[in-house]
């Protein structure tokens, strides 16, 4: 269940750009919180933004009651949330949605994170670590200051490569074509993908050329969290059924199997955003 209450901010590191990791206290969220799951989180009780905003999970400490956010600040809610000063609170309701769900035996975990897409594959990596796989993990971004959280893979101590797209970092070029070329001589693996639209297709697309299972996690608006605002509907057919549904991400979602979402839908509604100036 989630749970609704003010968060106080427990520290703040700024890691580059536009890049904040902020610690909450919250017991609930600490203690409950799985890989792929979110908060809807606004600072203090300023009147703007109105509507708190979504931020996966990236860690928790259950001893600490704390919980982390990765968050990039791009507008007022995730501006506000960085500013926060250590000691005040922050409303904070969750933690919401599903997890990722871990693979067959003898099936590799190879996690896709795109920009700030890392946040919930870094709490992945530490579930499956924990429970004695050992995932394989990619990170991609624009350029090297994309990469802010790099110390924190290299300290997992698991595989993993880097990847930029003007290549000032890692390996020029898409992440998923870094991907592509791994799956290229690797045994059976399972896909799991966090970031950018585009990204995420590519992911679906290699996933479906060579038969694997993928899981994404979407990112479309939100406005509630818990399945009232219709905001953050995506077209989604699962296997025996005759056409798509469209599905709350914040509650079915945001993880969902690549090979059932209609990603024309998604690409559409993105287009409308982009389109409004979003
Ligand atoms: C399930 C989920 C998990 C998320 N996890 C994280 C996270 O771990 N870290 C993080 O920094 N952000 C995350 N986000 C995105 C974050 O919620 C948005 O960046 C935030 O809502 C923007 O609010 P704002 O008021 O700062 O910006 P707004 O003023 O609302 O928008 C400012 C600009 O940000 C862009 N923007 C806003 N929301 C999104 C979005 N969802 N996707 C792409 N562009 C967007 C728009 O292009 C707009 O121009 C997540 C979103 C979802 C749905
Ligand atoms: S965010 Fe309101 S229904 Fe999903």
């Amino acid at each position: 269940m989630p749970s609704d209450r003010e968060a106080p901010l427990i520290a703040r590191e700024a890691v580059g750009g536009s890049y904040f990791l902020l610690t909450f206290r919250h017991p609930e969220v600490a203690r409950q919180a799985r890989a792929g799951q979110f908060v809807m989180m606004k600072a203090g009780h300023s009147p703007e933004p109105p509507l708190r905003r979504p931020f996966s999970i990236m860690d928790v400490a259950p001893e600490l009651e704390t919980f982390t956010l990765f968050v990039k600040a791009v507008g007022s809610g995730t501006r506000e949330l960085a500013d926060l000063p250590v000691g005040h609170g922050a409303l904070c309701l969750g933690p919401l949605g599903t997890a990722f769900s871990p693979p067959p035996a003898g099936v590799e975990p190879v996690l896709i994170a795109g920009g700030y897409g890392i946040a919930p594959l870094l709490l992945w990596s530490r579930e499956l670590k924990r429970a004695g796989l050992t995932p394989r993990l990619f990170y991609g971004g624009r350029s090297r200051a994309d990469l802010a959280l790099e110390p924190a893979v290299e300290a997992l101590g698991l595989p993993h490569e880097f990847s930029t797209d003007d290549g000032s970092y890692g390996q020029a070029g898409k992440v998923t074509e870094a991907v592509a070329r791994y799956l290229a001589n690797s045994g059976p693996a399972a896909l799991y993908g966090c970031g950018p639209h585009a990204m995420l297709l590519a992911v679906a697309s290699l996933a479906e050329r060579r038969g694997l299972r993928a899981q994404v996690s979407l990112d479309p608006w939100m406005g509630c969290g818990l399945g009232i605002c219709l905001s953050c509907v995506v077209r989604v057919q699962r296997r025996g059924e005759e056409r798509g549904k469209y599905r709350c991400a914040c509650t079915e979602g945001p993880v969902f199997d690549a090979a059932d979402v209609v990603w024309s839908d998604e690409a559409a509604s993105r287009s409308h955003r982009e389109e409004a100036g979003a």
